[in-house]
């Protein structure tokens, strides 16, 4: 894929992964549009990157959907870079958990359902250009889940398999298909959760993962996987109890306490 000259959508760019692509792939010389929730966070980071344009949208609801796919064929006809990044993880413990049925869900809304309608929407505008591509942003917890983020796993293991698909339908396209599965990357979603559970984990620099994953776009390696997460997809095969054992700690502690 060709970094340069794209007219890119990212989807949750104002903070992280979706912030790093942006600036890294703002100074390659594309244009670039993010979206997000929070108005806040996004002028924050217009003051960041000047050139960026921001989108207030929410990629878990399909109004917000319809609302950002009329905005960009409208002032961006040439978008022809789709970069599925917005999600949220949370921990779930299933024995005290006291949510809603419907928030229960909330990350397959945002996480799984958000990329499959947004390339639904998308996908003719990008078919109509000369070059276009689909990046899903996945996880090394695609390969293996780490039990006590259960629903969120589950999405990224869904995202994996959906990206797949979605690769071998789009083969006589040119619309290439990408998935980022990062690993542990320091960022503010990494951060919200308990720091034991990341005793013994290798937590990337979200510069040192974004770098690695534009060296991947330009090799056309279809399935990125920086740092840990290559591991991680290696044990899931060689060993797969055995990483599911290492992965359950943070649940261990859970039940014993
Ligand atoms: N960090 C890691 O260790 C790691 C590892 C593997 C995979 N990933 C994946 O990488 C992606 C980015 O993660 P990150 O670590 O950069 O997370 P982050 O630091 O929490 O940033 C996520 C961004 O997405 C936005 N966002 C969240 N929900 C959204 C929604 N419904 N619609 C639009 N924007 C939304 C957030 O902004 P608002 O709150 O303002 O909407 C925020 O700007 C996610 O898909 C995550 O699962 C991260």
């Amino acid at each position: 894929m060709n970094l340069s000259k794209n007219t890119i959508l990212i989807t949750g760019g104002a903070a992280g992964i979706g912030f790093e692509l942006a600036r890294q792939l703002c100074r390659r010389g594309n244009k670039v549009i993010i979206t997000g929730r929070d108005q806040a966070k996004l002028d924050s980071a217009l003051t960041q990157l000047p050139d960026v344009t921001i989108i207030k949208s929410d990629a878990g609801e399909i109004r917000d959907i319809e609302t950002l796919h009329q905005r960009i064929v409208r002032d961006f006809p040439e978008l022809n870079v789709l970069i599925n990044n917005a999600g949220i993880m949370r921990d779930i413990n299933f024995h005290k958990d006291e949510r809603s049925l419907e928030d229960l869900t909330r990350e397959i809304e945002i996480n799984l359902c958000g990329p499959i309608r947004l390339t639904k929407k998308f996908l003719p505008q990008l078919k109509a250009r000369p070059e276009a591509a689909i990046v899903n942003v996945s996880s090394g917890l695609a390969f293996v889940p780490l039990p006590i983020s259960p629903i969120y796993c589950a999405t990224k293991a869904a995202l994996h398999s959906f990206t797949q698909s979605l690769r071998v339908q789009l083969k006589n396209t040119k619309v290439k298909v990408f998935e980022l599965a990062p690993p542990a990357t320091d960022t503010p979603l990494l951060r919200h959760g308990n720091p034991s559970d990341l005793k013994g984990v290798s937590i990337m620099s979200v510069e040192a993962m974004v770098t690695a994953a534009m060296k991947g776009f330009e090799k056309d390696n279809f399935e990125i996987r920086p740092g840990q997460a290559n591991q991680l997809k290696f044990m899931s095969r060689l060993a797969p109890e055995f990483i599911l054992k290492q992965l359950s700690r943070s649940v261990d502690r859970m039940l014993a306490s």
